[in-house]
């Protein structure tokens, strides 16, 4: 609500009147930045120090900014810190508290500084955070299907293509497939990280500053890998968030697929595995049902974050150059679909390992619909026959079949040579386990492609562990 007297302006010599309340109340964004404290925190101490070892203020003073800035710290930690709505962000409130704190040498802290630097550092600080937070949950999540497709290693289930059964596969095999994605997913953030990793301070409101800084120094002691190299760019830079979002929406993509999955396989009509009550929900008026709401919202979030980049993009679409106030709309979208993004890979992790897999429903669904029919054409096609004309006989195998109602295991030997002399007795040794062992390339569903494959994956994750220090 807007403060009806209105509020001061913190830097007030320009003006003679005090902003309206509404204009207050609609370009205050404190509700939204506060959480950027202790990324504000860190790079103001940063600078401060790097301001005195340059001479370009007295180490007294920085050495009180550096405590007071300590102080605040810890207050706002404990719930202490007097937030003051009016003061607009969370770089006027810090700035006017560390006055309060040590007088005079507090104006000293913005020295050779800019908010559209300062915002723009501790907005990649923050991003920096949440990337390894999204790496350390993919990771996670990664390791939680792998251990689901470790121990059903031998359970087959039909594979689809158009929602029909296909060919069979084995389970593993499929959860492999989420496996890879998440993988990729794991290496787009770490290449958004490398873009992220770089410090916009020094570049002052536009076009740098007059002092004689070192903005290597800072760069080191907030952990950023390189400086940025063109100060208009810097500060109306925010390609990371964007980026950042581009990432998430393609990952909460993936988990959508995942989780749809779920519901599915869920359903009686499928019944192939069952949700653990502890992730499953109830209706308020059937008493039956058993609701997978988990799955159901990882799936419905997904739009969210799609709104989230979509929305962030039209933002910075056709902005002149540099910074403009709406840039300030970039920390809803990103702190909203990290935070949405990272429960839903904490909860997925979590509700994998409560699945109870039907294996005797998957198999017998794998058989069922014809699904060696790609097997059978094989079959010819080993006995010389080009591709395409076997698989006109085998059509036609199978619409004689389904037209008695029955399925190819339960056809003679008689009816299979009726349509192609070139069955032998052979054929009707056919099944889903020789199906399986026939896909015998790199990347097939061959149990023994797939136990490698696990193992490779294994080996993966212990490089990828080993390379994060966990
Ligand atoms: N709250 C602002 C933001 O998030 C901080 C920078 C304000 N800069 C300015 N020139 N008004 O972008």
């Amino acid at each position: 609500m807007p403060d009806p007297k209105g509020r001061g302006k913190p830097w007030s010599g320009r003006f003679a009147k005090k902003t309206n309340p509404l204009v207050d109340a609609y370009t205050g964004s404190l509700d939204i930045d506060a959480t950027l404290y202790s990324h504000d925190i860190r790079a103001s101490i940063a600078h401060a120090r790097m301001l005195a070892r340059q001479r370009i203020i007295p180490r007294a003073d920085a050495n009180a900014i550096v405590r007071g800035l300590r102080e605040i710290e810890r207050e706002i930690e404990r719930g202490e810190f007097p937030f003051d709505a009016s003061l607009e962000d969370i770089h006027t409130n810090i700035e006017s508290r560390l006055a309060d704190k040590i007088g005079d040498a507090a104006g000293r802290l913005h020295t050779a500084r800019s908010r559209n630097d300062q915002v723009a550092t501790d907005l990649r600080l923050s991003t920096k955070d949440a990337i390894e937070h999204l790496m350390g949950a993919i990771y996670d999540l990664q390791s939680a299907l792998l251990d689901m497709a470790e121990r059903h290693s031998s359970v087959v289930m039909p594979g689809y293509t158009h929602l029909q059964r296909a060919q069979p596969v084995l389970l593993a095999h499929h959860l492999l497939a989420y496996f890879e994605m998440l993988e990729r997913d794991f290496n787009r953030f770490a290449a958004c990280y490398v873009r992220t990793n770089v410090l916009p301070l020094g570049s002052g409101a536009l076009a740098g500053v007059p002092y004689p800084l070192d903005r290597a120094s800072v760069a080191k002691e907030l952990e950023f890998a390189a400086i940025s190299r063109n100060s208009i760019d810097a500060v109306s830079d925010r390609d990371f968030v964007a980026e950042f979002l581009a990432c998430a929406a393609i990952c909460a993509m993936h988990l959508s697929r995942l989780a749809e999955e779920i519901v599915l396989w869920s359903t009686a009509e499928f019944g192939f595995m069952e949700i653990d009550d502890a992730f499953a929900t109830g209706s308020s008026i059937m008493p039956q049902k058993k609701n997978p709401d988990v799955a159901e919202l990882a799936r419905g979030r997904t739009g969210r974050i799609y709104g989230n980049l979509v929305g962030f993009l039209t933002v910075l679409k056709a902005l002149p150059l540099s910074y403009n106030r709406d840039l300030q709309e970039d920390k809803a979208p990103l702190f909203e679909t990290y935070e949405s993004l990272l429960l839903t890979l904490f909860v997925m992790a979590e509700m994998l390992p409560s699945i109870r897999v039907n294996e005797e429903v998957m198999r017998a669904a794998a058989t069922a619909g014809y699904t060696l029919a790609t097997d059978l054409a094989d079959y010819q096609v080993r006995k010389g026959v080009p591709f395409r004309e076997a698989h006109q006989a085998v059509g036609k195998l199978v619409r004689y079949a389904s037209g008695r109602g029955k399925g190819l295991s339960e056809l003679t030997l008689k009816e299979y040579q009726r349509h192609s002399p070139l069955f032998e007795e052979d054929v009707l040794g056919l099944d889903v386990e020789a199906s399986l062992r026939a896909r015998d390339v790199p990347g097939g569903t061959a149990p023994q492609r797939v136990a490698e494959a696990l193992k490779e994956a294994r080996r993966r994750l212990a490089t990828e562990e080993g390379e994060n220090g966990e």
